[in-house]
């Protein structure tokens, strides 16, 4: 509905009508008791207005239905915003399953994105239509906010640690990307363009280009170049642990807390190896802090991911997520 009105962004997700819905409800509500608000108080002071110099006022000592309406109603008005932003919410910041993933770097003042069939781009985004999208973003600075606003999609990127957004597109075309947060002289250049094309159009877009190979291979490579290999080996007989198949996994940590093997604590064990240390392992790894980029700890990460774990004969095939 919103998509007629002037100066109003067009629906361009799954979630942006819902999104809208929520936005236009508030709005409602928020317009109407201001206008009944002000608007009584504008009566009243004309309606009950001192008369004479020597005028009273009434003494009133409280209605109780009246007191009773204006506690009952505000509630379920609230639990109706509660409830509804709630389930919003959750649906917002829980990808679908089969959404596909991309990695999104941002740092003054650019966005650089990495497909993982190696293409990478900058302050473009190439999507298909109709295709649940899962960005994994991470800064190489200061926060930036991963904006766009035909999807309704918008998420803070830190420095540090992984955020995760999603959306699912509705409509081809090409759509503004923006970063939301202030993030130094340049802020309001920090933009680009979401390319969403037609799942044909995007496959012969993806398949020109990406000489260097998809971001695993590169991964791969990275972890040969950094002599990751020489302690992690594959046949677990390493100085560190074997990384196959790893990702995913609950792991024993040296100080008997657990970990679950995801994009943070892999960027964490590289950038502060000593910071959760598996269990069993002495604390020998260097940190690679200032030796690997963002893009390059995303390249590392995607690599580990999509190893296998290596099954003993025997043992029942491992669950990957
Ligand atoms: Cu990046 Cu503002």
């Amino acid at each position: 509905m919103g998509s007629r009105l002037p100066l109003f962004p067009e629906q361009g997700s799954a979630l942006a009508g819902e999104v809208d819905t929520f936005y236009f409800f508030m709005l409602a509500v928020s317009a109407f008791f201001s206008v009944l608000i002000a608007g009584l108080v504008i009566y009243f002071a004309v309606r009950y207005r001192r008369r004479s110099e020597n005028q009273r006022g009434e003494a009133i000592h409280g209605g109780m239905t009246l007191e009773i309406a204006w506690m009952v109603i505000p509630f379920f008005l609230t639990m109706i915003m509660f409830f509804w932003s709630a389930k919003l919410f959750v649906r917002i910041s829980r990808p679908p399953d089969d959404a596909m993933e991309i990695y999104a770097v941002g740092k003054q003042w650019m966005w650089k994105l990495q497909h993982k069939e190696g293409q990478r781009e900058i302050n473009e985004l190439h999507i298909p239509l109709g295709q649940a999208v899962r960005l994994k973003m991470t800064s190489e600075d200061v926060i930036h906010s991963f904006y766009v606003p035909v999807f309704r999609t918008k998420m803070d990127v830190l420095p540090g640690r992984y955020t995760t957004t999603w959306f699912k597109p509705t409509k081809t075309g090409k759509f503004h990307l923006f970063c939301a947060e202030y993030c130094g002289t340049k802020h309001s250049g920090m933009i680009g363009w979401v390319h969403v094309m037609e799942p044909n159009e995007y496959q012969a877009w993806l398949a020109g280009g990406a000489e260097e190979g998809t971001l695993a291979t590169r991964g791969s490579k990275l972890f040969q170049d950094l002599a990751c290999i020489n302690c992690h080996r594959p046949d677990g007989k390493g100085r560190g642990p074997s990384l196959e198949g790893l990702f995913g996994d609950r792991i024993d940590l040296e100080d008997g807390e657990k970990a679950v093997v995801d994009e943070g604590y892999l960027r964490e064990s590289i950038l502060s190896p000593q910071a959760r240390l598996a269990k069993g392992y002495p604390p020998i790894m260097p940190t690679f802090q200032g030796l690997v980029t963002e893009d390059q700890l995303l390249q590392l990460i995607e690599y580990i991911k999509n190893t296998e774990k290596k099954t003993k004969p025997g043992a029942a095939p491992a669950a990957k997520r």
